[in-house]
């Protein structure tokens, strides 16, 4: 079965691809940047409309599953009583009257490692209420796209809903085998930055990190003076990220939306050289295919916004599995009490 979904916050539609992927169907997207919107016309033959908050909800075509990779904003609580049920004036009170007007019988958010902590914790706690006072049924968790076979380490929290009293379960998400950065480079074609040996230095034996990070040098670079303590050269919180070297045997750190100059740099075949955009794309899971289109330093901010992709197509099959065909079982169920036998009563008892 084909199921429709809205992409918001559509960024280059990381989302979209993942769920497309899984035999998905987008049927309204928005975003309010205008090279993401071009990228996204680029890749998906499709113009999305623009600022969400302009959006009258009841003209969004009828959805199965909503998706959003919000930005993260804080809910004021100060001074005003009912506050902390009250989302006016975030990004997320759009999402919240669409599912209210819409109610499709799934959604996932996506967003930083860091929001379970946002404001003490409130955020996320506001998030969850509004959602269950809608008739979502929520979990959420802390996913890793290490985990799904892209060598990045790379952390988000993603928060399923269902409107049919499932509560999704993140231990059926499937864990695949880890990658490297050197699985993902291209071939040496005369166009790779290097740096000179003077510009970077070394350490001696590296260590690969829970994480799978191997940090293996610095640019010659300053270094964080406050707090520092002397010979931690070896350290790699001590240095600004920009400058750090990882190997090529490890996993990259997150890329990021604020880096626009791509300054990524890893240790390969016993030198350093930059990522290039290509690798960039392939290391948040887009096809060698996906059009890259503007600058240089729009297309480093546009990847490092966005969701990974491997990582969204094992939440859409999960999705499917576990939440929507279950909600199909019980749609087909829904006949004159008359016409049902045992087996429809055994399947809404497994799904209800
Ligand atoms: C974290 S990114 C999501 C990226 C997306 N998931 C992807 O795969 O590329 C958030 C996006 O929300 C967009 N955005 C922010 N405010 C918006 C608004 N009012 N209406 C529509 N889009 C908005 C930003 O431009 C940004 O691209």
């Amino acid at each position: 079965m084909s199921y429709k979904f809205i992409d918001l916050f559509a960024g280059i539609g990381g989302f979209r691809t993942g769920f497309e992927n899984n035999g998905c169907n987008c049927v309204f997207s928005s975003e309010i940047d205008e090279h993401a919107r071009e990228m996204y016309k680029a890749n998906y033959n499709e113009e999305t409309s623009k600022d969400i908050t302009q959006i009258d909800e009841k003209k969004i075509p009828n959805h199965d599953i909503l998706l959003a990779g919000f930005p993260c904003q804080p809910f004021s609580i100060a001074g005003d009583k009912k506050g902390f049920n009250d989302t006016r004036g975030t990004l997320f009170f759009d999402i919240e009257r669409i599912l209210k007007e819409k109610k499709p019988k799934a959604i996932i958010l996506e967003n930083v490692k860091h929001f379970k902590s946002h404001d003490s914790g409130n955020t996320l706690k506001v998030i969850l209420n509004a959602l269950e006072n809608i008739g979502y049924t929520t979990s959420w968790k802390i996913l890793n796209a290490k985990d799904f076979g892209v060598p990045q380490n790379r952390e988000r929290t993603i928060i399923v809903g269902s409107l049919n009293g499932i509560k999704f379960d993140f231990n059926k998400i499937e864990i695949k085998q880890s990658s490297f950065i050197k699985d993902i480079l291209e071939d040496d074609n005369g166009q790779i930055e290097y740096l000179n040996e003077d510009e970077y230095t070394l350490i001696e034996s590296p260590k690969r990190q829970p994480s799978g990070l191997i940090f293996v040098g610095y640019r010659n670079k300053n270094i964080r003076i406050k707090g520092t303590r002397e010979n931690t050269n070896h350290l790699s919180r001590v240095h600004k990220q920009p400058n750090r070297i990882y190997s090529s045997d490890g996993t990259h750190p997150t890329l990021s939306s604020g880096e626009s100059a791509g300054r990524y740099f890893v240790y390969h075949n016993e030198r350093v050289r930059k990522l290039t955009l290509k690798e960039c794309y392939r290391l948040m899971g887009f096809q060698d295919d996906f059009k890259l289109i503007g600058s240089k330093a729009k297309l480093y901010n546009r990847i490092g916004n966005s969701i990974v992709v491997p990582m969204v197509e094992e939440i859409a099959s999960q999705v499917k599995e576990q939440i929507l065909s279950k909600t199909d079982k019980i749609i087909k169920c829904k006949k004159p009490m008359k016409q049902m036998s045992l087996f429809d009563f055994s399947i809404y008892n497994e799904v209800g």
